[in-house]
């Protein structure tokens, strides 16, 4: 029997979420103190959440299982059914969270961004608190930085000028910021400073920060409580989650410096895609450590590049109409930048 030879991974640009715990991290959690997280606490958890919620300037944080576990806690914690959840169209609550709204009981909504920004004027015109016909807005959403734009970043005062808006309708906002530390990082503020733009917020310490499980949320305290109380209703309570939860700890205090490695990388990367083929990505440069490159027109065009790419060694994901999605991580180092356009400046001339 012969057994097909698949070609031994050199560069996996799926996702940031390929990265695996520290050594670091693996001693922390080798030696971390244990309780039951459900009961009177487990200590590791518990320091996680305090130091989560002294970074980011909150009254409090909860550790939670996953971003898509986040992000569902806090729209159950904010928002009463009926209601409808606004969000951006391209967001990854919309799109990638396998329809939440099911679960949720709610109404969500697709507005426009403009990379990755909500547009102002629209929310404004789509907030409805009053009519007896349309469903009440419950909740704005936004992404920061935006997954599907491309990494994206908006600044705080972007923020808060959307945090202003739906306020003024008495409407709470709550942000995706699964990777709101490159955001942070490529804008040059620290991540409190974009958490201030938001009433709750959900950051992933198993992306770019590389620990292997766990997101936190951050919000006021009643907030947290109620989420706290979802969580369990969910199936999120895991007991010794401090086994876990160490490493975000690591991820936390030793990890969010090193991302702008990451975003450098990515740069390296769009300027050595564009210098092969100046129509597969515009001039911008990506600003953190998503790159999205259109080698065809179609998504049958871009799942073929996935194929090739990875027969040699080098794998990417291929979204809908020819976009290639390119994501740099830990273990993206320059050789393995090098080694991807290689294999990228062999297929263009193959295609030729
Ligand atoms: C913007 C955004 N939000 C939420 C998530 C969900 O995170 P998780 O995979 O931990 O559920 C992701 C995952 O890629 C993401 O990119």
């Amino acid at each position: 029997m012969s057994l097909a030879k698949t070609p031994p991974v050199l560069v996996d640009l799926r996702s940031d979420t390929v990265t695996l715990p520290t050594p670091a991290m693996r001693e922390r959690m080798a030696s971390a103190p244990l309780g039951d997280d459900g009961l009177e606490g487990d200590p590791t958890v518990r320091a996680l959440e305090e130091s989560t919620a002294s970074l980011l300037g909150k009254p409090a944080a909860l550790f939670v299982a996953s971003g898509t576990m986040g992000n569902l806690v806090a729209v159950l914690a904010h928002a009463r059914g009926p209601g409808e959840v606004l969000a951006g169209a391209a967001s990854h609550l919309l799109n990638s969270e396998r329809g939440g709204a099911a679960l949720a009981g709610l109404h969500y909504r697709g507005l426009p961004e403009h990379a990755g920004r909500l547009d102002a004027a629209a929310l404004d015109e789509a907030i409805d608190v009053r009519s007896s016909a349309r469903c009440p807005t419950a909740l704005v959403v936004m992404e920061n930085s935006h997954n599907a734009a491309g990494g994206t970043v908006s600044t705080a005062q972007e923020m808060a000028a959307i945090h202003a808006i739906a306020n003024r309708h008495g409407v709470p906002v709550h942000t995706d910021g699964a990777r709101l530390f490159n955001a942070a990082v490529a804008l040059g503020v620290p991540a409190a400073a974009l958490a201030a733009a938001t009433d709750s917020l959900t950051f992933c310490l198993s992306k770019g920060l590389s620990a292997p499980v766990g997101s936190m949320l951050v919000g006021p305290t009643a907030f947290i409580e109620r989420a706290r109380g979802i969580r369990r209703m969910l199936g999120g309570t895991l007991r010794q989650a401090g086994v876990i939860a160490a490493a975000g700890l690591v991820a936390l205090e030793g990890m969010t410096e090193r991302l702008v490695e990451d975003h450098r990388r990515a740069q390296a990367l769009h300027a050595g895609l564009r210098a092969l083929d100046a129509s597969w990505c515009g001039p911008e440069l990506p600003q953190t450590n998503i790159v999205r490159v259109r080698v065809g027109s179609s998504s049958d065009e871009g799942r073929r590049w996935e194929a090739a790419l990875a027969a040699q060694g080098v794998l990417v994901r291929a979204g809908s109409g020819g976009w290639l999605r390119l994501v740099t991580h830990r273990h993206i180092d320059d050789s393995a930048i090098a080694t991807a356009l290689a294999a990228f400046a062999q297929l263009s001339r193959a295609a030729r």
